[in-house]
């Protein structure tokens, strides 16, 4: 089953936060078509992963509620504003299979662009008139922001463990898929237990997307990717299939060879196919299923519903994805 067939329990509310974005580009379209188009470029192509969690969650809970599409809509424009600024802090070239914004506009808009869409998810977080999960929102930017910065104090640095591992994901992303269906349960007045379970359940699911995320950059294809492979590595990121190699050979290893700049491209081959060639990668996803694993069980302590199982057969899907 792919995506969106499975979304499709929610596919009008989806279709609801696609239309808030286009109307959120088109208003600029005749006073100020740059930022129309660099709009319209951002906000189309993605998994919109965010919002379909928010109105699962939610719709778990409260099937009816009306309550749910501005905030699912700030958690979208919050992502997206990350990856903006993931993209001009990395000098990432392509995403989503197209040109990034530093790459076609240039960095300095990258990073206003991004500064908008921050502040414009923000309103659509306050539009919700729930305290709560604007509070929720501006935690999650905090959190997302110290997380990216572990990640940019790290690079290239030789003493990385899998505790530093795990608390920057759980920063710059678990953190904001637990906001996702932690948000929609608050708004669809769950109950504190399943409030907790569905927020613990998007962390998990958080940890458990990441690190697939991790093993797709040193597994997949440029084409399946829509980036080229090994770009983690190439920019001094170490992520858990690279740090299990480092524990299990700590005196002698190509990452280190990379990190110390002994002749990086080289190194960087011998990572990939070394890590693509031993049980490294089944090792991280071992590690990926323990996490979907805690999230499925806390799912069994909600009523049962489509949505339910939906988010069920999404975490699945979404450790065996390719993208
Ligand atoms: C990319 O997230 C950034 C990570 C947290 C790994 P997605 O893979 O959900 O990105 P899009 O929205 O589908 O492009
Ligand atoms: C997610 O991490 C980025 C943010 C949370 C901002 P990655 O750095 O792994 O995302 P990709 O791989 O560039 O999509
Ligand atoms: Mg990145
Ligand atoms: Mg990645």
């Amino acid at each position: 089953m792919d995506l969106k067939s499975m979304y499709n329990p929610v596919a009008r509310d989806l279709a609801a936060v696609e239309a808030n974005f286009i109307g959120l580009a088109d208003k600029w379209q005749t006073e100020f078509p740059e930022l129309h188009d660099m709009l319209r470029h951002t906000l189309t192509g993605g998994k919109i992963l965010r919002p379909a969690l928010t109105f699962l969650a939610g719709r778990c809970l409260d099937d009816k509620t009306d309550r749910i599409l501005n905030m699912a809509t700030a958690n979208e424009l919050l992502h997206i504003s990350t990856l903006i600024h993931d993209d001009a802090i990395d000098h990432a070239d392509t995403r989503r299979g197209k040109l990034t914004v530093n790459n076609i506009w240039g960095l300095e808009k990258a990073i206003l662009l991004g500064d908008f869409l921050f502040a414009r998810a923000g309103e659509f977080a306050a539009a919700t008139d729930n305290l709560r999960t604007v509070k929720m929102f501006s935690n999650t930017l905090q959190t997302i922001a110290v997380g990216e910065l572990r990640q940019a104090r790290d690079v290239f640095s030789p003493r990385q463990s899998r505790e530093g591992y795990f608390q920057r994901i759980s920063g710059k992303t678990a953190s904001l898929l637990r906001m996702s269906t932690e948000s929609g349960a608050v708004l669809a007045d769950g109950t504190e237990e399943q409030i907790q379970a569905l927020s613990d359940f998007g962390y998990n699911l958080g940890l458990a997307f990441q690190i697939v995320d991790d093993i797709l950059d040193f597994t997949g294809t440029e084409k399946e990717l829509g980036k080229p492979v090994g770009s983690d590595l190439r920019q001094g990121t170490i992520t858990l299939p690279a740090l299990l190699l480092m524990e299990q050979q700590p005196e002698d290893n190509p990452v280190k060879d990379f990190l110390e700049g002994k002749d990086r491209e080289n190194s960087i081959i011998r990572v990939i196919n070394i890590i693509k060639s031993t049980g490294l990668i089944d090792e991280s996803y071992a590690l990926a299923v323990t996490y979907s694993e805690i999230a499925l069980a806390l799912l069994d302590t909600l009523p049962p519903s489509v949505y339910r199982e939906t988010l069920k057969k999404l975490t699945s899907y979404l450790i065996r994805r390719r993208v």
